[in-house]
């Protein structure tokens, strides 16, 4: 199956990308298809280590058995203290986009080139604690950054709006750079609260329990999302 990159995505436009954390794991196959087949931009898959956060959600070979599922970009959040021996791994099992936490341990330079040699597109994110200045070494190296706006770890928190300025802070250091980087901001996030960081900047919007447990519906959900910079 052939890479899909977010550099072959727009930055100008408002992206969906659906966290599968909150997807019923006994059809999870049906379930990324739905939100594939709802237009979904990219699927957000979450990679947790028991050790960067306090759970374990899955690993490679389940991405391997749903990468048949759908042409759609499987965008990799890890959550890892080491990502840099997984990197392989993920890029094996099917990963069009791989983000790495900026408070990881490794050489984050190399490990960001070497996401970018394997024809997927590279992200870097940081802990709600974590000031926008951490990102500013990095920000050359990625081609999406990722705003958490829930401590990462698990599904379906409440959004913390504290982190709505930093949104609005890497913006403008993305702007200053003079090139396409997507935004995304990624806990917490529903029609409410994506019009927020969509206001501050963001074009990329995870969304895990609004999408999944929707009661019009995948479809109706992924839609609403889309169209929050409509009046
Ligand atoms: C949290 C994960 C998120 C989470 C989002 O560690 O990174 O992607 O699944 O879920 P909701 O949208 O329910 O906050
Ligand atoms: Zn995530």
């Amino acid at each position: 199956m052939a890479r899909h990159p977010l550099t072959e995505l727009s930055s100008q436009d408002i992206l969906t990308a659906p966290s599968i954390l909150a997807a019923d794991f006994a059809r999870l196959g049906e379930d990324i298809a739905a939100v594939a087949t709802a237009g979904a931009d990219m699927i957000h898959v979450d990679i947790m280590d028991g050790h960067f956060v306090p759970n374990l959600s899955m690993g490679p070979p389940v991405v391997k058995a749903v990468r048949p599922v759908t042409d759609a970009p499987f965008d990799v959040h890890l959550m890892l203290t080491d990502p840099g021996p997984y990197i392989a791994p993920f890029v094996a099992a099917g990963a069009d986009h791989i983000t790495i936490h900026v408070e990881s341990n490794g050489d984050l330079h190399a490990i960001l080139a070497e996401i970018r040699a394997t024809g997927c597109s590279a992200g870097i994110t940081l802990r709600p604690g974590t000031p926008a200045a951490a990102l500013l070494p990095y920000l050359g190296e990625v081609d999406m950054v990722l705003v958490m706006t829930v401590e990462p770890g698990f599904g379906g928190q409440s959004f913390m709006a504290d982190q709505v300025p930093k949104i609005a802070e890497i913006r403008r250091q993305l702007d200053a750079l003079g090139r396409p980087v997507h935004l995304q901001v990624d806990g917490g996030l529903n029609v409410e609260t994506a019009r927020t960081v969509v206001a501050a900047g963001a074009n990329v919007l995870v969304a895990g329990s609004s999408v999944f447990r929707a009661p019009e519906g995948v479809a109706g959900a992924l839609a609403a999302l889309r169209a929050v910079d409509q009046a």
